[in-house]
This record gives C-alpha cells, sequence and structure tokens, in this order.
C-alpha cells in the first residue's frame, strides 16, 4: 500500500481560532461509505464533515469484503469531480491511538486503498460551510488500483452489487446499511440512492 500520510499533527485547524483542547494531540479521519456506519474506531468524537472537490461512486471492486476475486462487488470510493462535494462523518482519534488505528484501517482497507490527507470542512450548519476547516485522512481507491471496476449504468451496478456476497457479507447489505446511514444524517447522495431504489426493486423481484 503506498502511505502518503503522517499521523501526528494532521488535526491542526487552518484558522486562526485556538484548537480545542482534545483535538491538539489528535488526528481527524474522515469516512464516508463502511466507515459511517461500522466505523470500529477508538474515536474521541465523531462530527459530519464536508470534502469537496469529489464524489461517492460505487466505482470500487471489493474482492475481500463485499465479493471474491472470481466475482467481485461494488463499494464506494471519492472520485474527483471539481465541482463536487461529499458530505461523510469525521472521526477524532488520540494520537496515542492513531497507529494501531491505521494498522488496522489499512487491513481493512488493503484491496485497493491508500490513505489521503484532505480537508474537511466542520462547519456547524447544515451545508458544513468553512468556518471550521481542518486536514483529515482518509482511504481513496483510485483508477489505478488492480481492483478498480469504475464508471457503469445504475441498473447494472445494481445488479453485480445484488449479486456479490464476500466474507464480510452481502454487498447489498452494505448498500442498503449506508443508504440508511446517509438518510439518518440527513445527507442527500443521489447516486447512493438510485442505486438503493434498483437494489430494492431486484428484492421485490426475487
Ligand atoms: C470509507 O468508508 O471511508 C472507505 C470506504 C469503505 O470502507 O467503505
Amino acid at each position: 500500500m503506498t502511505v502518503n500520510t503522517q499521523p501526528g499533527s494532521q488535526a491542526q485547524s487552518q484558522n486562526s481560532q485556538p484548537l480545542p483542547a482534545d483535538e491538539q494531540a489528535s488526528t481527524w479521519l474522515f469516512g464516508y461509505g463502511s466507515l459511517i456506519w461500522k466505523p470500529e474506531l477508538p474515536f474521541i468524537r465523531a462530527h459530519p464533515a464536508r470534502v469537496d472537490g469529489y464524489v461517492r461512486r460505487f466505482w470500487q471492486g471489493s474482492e475481500d469484503h463485499r465479493g471474491t476475486p472470481e466475482s467481485p462487488g461494488r463499494v464506494v470510493t471519492l472520485v474527483p469531480d471539481y465541482q463536487g462535494q461529499c458530505f461523510g462523518v469525521a472521526y477524532l482519534v488520540s494520537n496515542i491511538e492513531i497507529e494501531q488505528t491505521f494498522a488496522q484501517l489499512d487491513h481493512r482497507e488493503k484491496n485497493g486503498y491508500t490513505r489521503l490527507t484532505l480537508d474537511l470542512n466542520l462547519g456547524s450548519d447544515a451545508v458544513l460551510t468553512d468556518e471550521k476547516v481542518v486536514a483529515g485522512i482518509t482511504y481513496i481507491a483510485d483508477e489505478y488500483n488492480e481492483a478498480y471496476l469504475g464508471q457503469a449504468p445504475i441498473a447494472q451496478i445494481a445488479k453485480e452489487i445484488f449479486h456479490s456476497v464476500g466474507p464480510s457479507g452481502t454487498n447489498t447489505e452494505y448498500l442498503l446499511e449506508l443508504a440508511q446511514a446517509l438518510r439518518d444524517r440527513v445527507i442527500d447522495d443521489p447516486h447512493v440512492f438510485a442505486l438503493e431504489t434498483e437494489i430494492r426493486t431486484l428484492l421485490n423481484q426475487s
């Protein structure tokens, strides 16, 4: 895995305000997929977060969690989009626990993801304005990894998800859990909700 981040002082505010005490020796991690509904992290607190310049897409293959090498499932990654935004959850992790957390996440996300440092908007209103911007680390699977599947029509992606299962469970469960977690947090994501609609149709037909 290529690692382009260093643990440590990631939780520095890029604004001039002093950092709250619990952010002074901590690192922000950004989750936008299973890390929203199944974080399994030793976090101090969680905060809604927005990243700009990316959108969430079911374009990454999953050969180890929600599919197999012979029949990969599909999971989300962040795809660069100049005008795009992705809403998710930022987790504040103590630097005492960050190395172990990275080791666990590196293993969990080993099928094509690498760490990337991004600006996280943690504004206090619904759209998370940039009143508070911090550096945060996320796991992203780019188009050059071997498991990458890329773009396809929504109906085709839904069928692939519907028929995939791996050691962590069905791919359908991953999609429905993510859709519900976004709905619970009042996060709109037309890509995810279009897939959810297709999957529910397939479930009703089966
Ligand atoms: C994430 O949740 O932030 C990464 C992708 C995933 O594990 O689903």
